[in-house]
């Protein structure tokens, strides 16, 4: 595939080893492969192609090169763009990276003028750029799956409005709420996880190209022209910051492992109520795997392994800190490693969110167990020392009251406040009525906890139809 007679030619060095020309010595074979980067850097193909033409279109502009070699370059990186599509031309495994690979294919193809494209520019400010369009591209396909999920979580809980179940603090049963206040509550959380997407996009919308290495360039470069060609807010303001700053990985990085380790928690959830001892959920059988041993076994993979994979978003992020930390500006070839990181971490984000997807939309909930689980624990305490409040006691007093009703009920082997007779109560308290047995059924409980953001069912109703119309606000493009 390479120009064998340029290879030989000591004056015209390997194109694709663009430092070729300043060491006499080819690297040794395993070093050359140890600081490629082609294997991750591959994916960027599509973008280094987008910015190298957007940069020769205005090195012609600007009469750097002629502006025949422009659009002879314009030409070719199309065609080249064509044969990668269709398949006729594969990224070489060889090549150093990917800015390599493009330009050293424009120099075989076309000589000089390919030898042309790389005036003005560095692989610092080159591949960075190539980083961002690529996350302004992957992002928001993160946050469209992201609100999909949402959207399978709301209609969930939509149907769920009002099915009783215990809530829990500290793993122990505490007071009831219902399926589609939980719910919600995941959706809130991931409805947090697309505004930091989104800011993290809007932040890195800044162009690097024009910094070239670190210190710009004396060529008559217009970065303003390249910046909007590319569809970017703005060029980035300095140049040795350009090439230096990650920040944008390591936000996005961030938001991947928040949006993971509420998965993992959520997941946690979900493996938890799908075993016996809670039978809440009943995941469906395309979500679920068997035992290779254990005949009976219906396994809950799908929410075990989103849970595990946070540890990778996590490892990610740190990862990306700690390349980071202590690098002298401005630019360093740690810098390298900051794509297989992040690609990982999108990688596993939009994955996991598809598996949630799947699995969530499948699933069914046994409603039975759920509110037969909310009586036997004194879920409703808190709300007999609120009956209580409500007819002028101290909260402390009412507190204190209905402690002593369950440790009676405990002493007589009752289940739940409801259980003691009216006479058993008003020895506590004079301000127990009939009424109290109404008010300490669960789902009265759930419908006085009306307040904004409670779990009464119209309240939950209130708080779908906000984060749906949240959704739609969003701008998804
Ligand atoms: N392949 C590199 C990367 O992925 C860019 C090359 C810059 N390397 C250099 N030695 N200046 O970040």
């Amino acid at each position: 595939m390479k120009d064998q007679s340029d290879k030989k030619n000591s004056t015209s060095p390997d194109p694709a080893v663009l430092w070729a020309g300043r060491l006499a010595e080819k690297p040794e074979a395993g070093a050359f492969a140890f600081q490629a980067s082609i294997g991750v850097d591959a994916r960027l193909v599509r973008e280094d192609l987008d910015l190298s033409r957007a940069h020769a279109a205005m090195l012609g502009r600007q009469g750097i090169i002629p502006a025949e070699t422009a659009a002879a370059l314009d030409t070719e990186l199309g065609r080249i763009a064509g044969e990668l599509e269709a398949g006729a031309l594969a990224v070489d495994p060889a090549a150093e990276d990917v800015h390599s690979f493009i330009e050293g294919e424009l120099t075989r193809r076309l000589g000089d003028a390919g030898r042309m494209v790389h005036a003005g520019r560095s692989r610092n400010d080159q591949v960075v750029t190539g980083f961002r369009l690529y996350l302004k591209r992957r992002v928001p396909e993160i946050r469209e799956a992201l609100a999909v999920v949402m959207v399978v979580l709301l209609d969930q809980a939509e149907r769920h409005a009002g099915q009783v179940m215990p809530g829990y603090t500290h793993l122990q049963r505490a007071q009831p709420v219902t399926l589609g206040h939980h719910l919600t509550a995941w959706a809130a959380a991931l409805e947090r996880d697309l505004g930091r997407f989104g800011d993290a996009v809007r932040r890195l919308d800044e162009c690097p190209l024009g910094a070239g290495a670190l210190a710009g360039s004396g060529l008559p470069l217009d970065r303003e022209a390249v910046a909007k060609d590319l569809g970017f807010a703005r060029p980035s303001l300095n140049s040795m910051d350009a090439v230096a700053d990650r920040d944008f990985a390591l936000e996005i990085a961030g938001a991947c492992a928040i949006t993971m380790t509420h998965l993992s928690r959520f997941c946690e959830d979900i493996v938890l109520w799908a075993s016996e001892e809670f039978r809440f959920i009943n995941l469906a059988e395309q979500w679920s795997t068997g035992s290779s041993i254990m005949p009976q076994k219906k396994n809950p993979d799908f929410a075990e392994l989103v849970r595990g994979k946070s540890g990778r978003t996590t490892g990610n992020l740190v990862t990306l800190l700690t390349i980071l930390k202590g690098l002298p500006y401005a630019y360093d070839k740690d810098l390298q490693e900051d794509k297989e990181a992040l690609f990982d971490s999108l990688d596993t984000v939009g994955a996991c969110l598809r598996m949630f997807r799947g699995m969530m939309a499948a699933a069914s909930f046994n409603t039975g167990r759920m509110e037969a689980a909310c009586v036997g624990g004194f879920l409703e305490a808190t709300d007999a020392a609120e009956y209580l409040v409500r007819r002028g006691l101290p909260f402390r007093r009412a507190h204190e009251t209905a402690a002593l009703i369950v440790r009676d009920c405990l002493a007589a082997g009752r289940r739940s406040i409801a259980e003691q007779p009216l006479g058993e109560l008003k020895k506590r308290s004079g301000l127990f009525e009939e009424d109290v047995y109404a008010a300490l059924a669960p789902a009265a409980c759930v419908a006085a906890r009306k307040l904004p953001g409670g779990p009464a069912p119209e309240e939950v109703r209130r708080q779908i139809r906000e984060l749906r119309g949240r959704i739609r606000d969003q701008d998804l493009s």
